[in-house]
């Protein structure tokens, strides 16, 4: 069924998993990532960023796509879409109405109390409708959408102040994580994320879940993080599967041909992630 977030990353927490929100660019990353999370008894996060929302034709077109196909695989896990860093309240209101059932407002750019009053303002509208919503302090590094931010760590004084005063369901703390691929080793900041888990209480969100490596997962997960979101690592892994039948059989030209290979890799790249993060078999 579709649902919101708010119960899924309770019991996450309550349990010691995450559930990942995978994003979704066009139909076959929901194919890929419904399969998958049935196949593995998994809840699921759809991600939708505005630009990928754009790009498939609209909120409405996305949530119609999204309906269609559960109904059509008979889908029994909990699957919530959810608009990823929303820049708006418009933007916001939009994909409520368009029948998301979570959102993320990203006022994180913001000065505190501008990121609070956004927040506030979103969480009020979204909770009406039954719709979770997540919130972020501090900037999470490299490019998403086109926006290119540097590494601003969350403030723990900002984060209880925003949970406490917009009544949020799930905050995203950056602590050194990046958007795309990681130069290096991710450096994450455990002991601050440990901090702001303890002073919160709330499930905490993992952004830029490419290439963090188990043990780090592992480690956000025992300090309060519910929810990691993946994004790079299924485009990679999609185009990757696509460029090699293209490369191999230069006279294709039937889609189908060659984005199937491509959708199974997302497939498969989801259900690691799905083991990594616990969230098997857990539906
Ligand atoms: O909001 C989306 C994620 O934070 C994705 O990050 O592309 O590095 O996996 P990623
Ligand atoms: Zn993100």
């Amino acid at each position: 069924p579709l649902v919101s977030m708010k119960e899924m990353l309770e019991t996450a927490k309550a349990n010691g998993y995450a559930v990942g929100q995978f994003n979704i660019n066009n139909l076959e990353y929901v194919q890929a990532i419904l399969q998958a999370a049935e196949e593995e008894k998994s809840p699921v996060i759809l991600g939708v960023s505005e630009g990928a929302g754009k790009y498939m034709g609209g909120f409405k077109v996305v949530v119609a796509m999204v309906k269609a196909l559960m109904e059509e695989y008979g889908t029994t896990v909990p699957v919530a879409i959810h608009l990823d860093h929303g820049s708006s309240f418009e933007k916001v209101a939009q994909a409520i109405h368009a029948g998301f059932t979570s959102v993320m407002i990203d006022a994180s750019h913001s000065p505190i109390e501008e990121n609070i009053a956004i927040t506030k303002k979103v969480t009020e509208l979204a909770h009406i409708h039954g719709v979770s919503v997540e919130a972020e302090v501090g900037t999470v590094g490299g490019e998403e959408d086109g926006v290119i931010g540097g590494i601003q760590y969350a403030d723990l004084e900002e984060c209880k102040r925003i949970v406490a005063e917009t009544g949020i369901d799930c905050l995203a703390p950056a602590l050194g994580s990046v958007h795309g691929p990681y130069k290096g080793e991710p450096n994450l900041g455990f002991k601050e994320m440990e901090e702001i888990s303890e002073a919160v209480k709330i499930p905490l969100v993992l952004h830029g879940g490419t290439g963090i490596p188990l043990k780090d997962i592992q480690k956000a997960i025992s300090l309060g993080t519910a929810k990691i979101n993946v994004n790079t690592e299924n485009q990679m892994a999609q185009t990757a599967a696509v460029r090699k039948v293209l490369e191999e059989k230069p006279e294709l030209y039937d889609p189908r041909k060659y984005l199937g290979p491509g959708t199974e890799a997302i497939k498969q790249t989801v259900i690691g992630k799905m083991r990594e993060f616990g969230s098997s078999q857990k539906a």
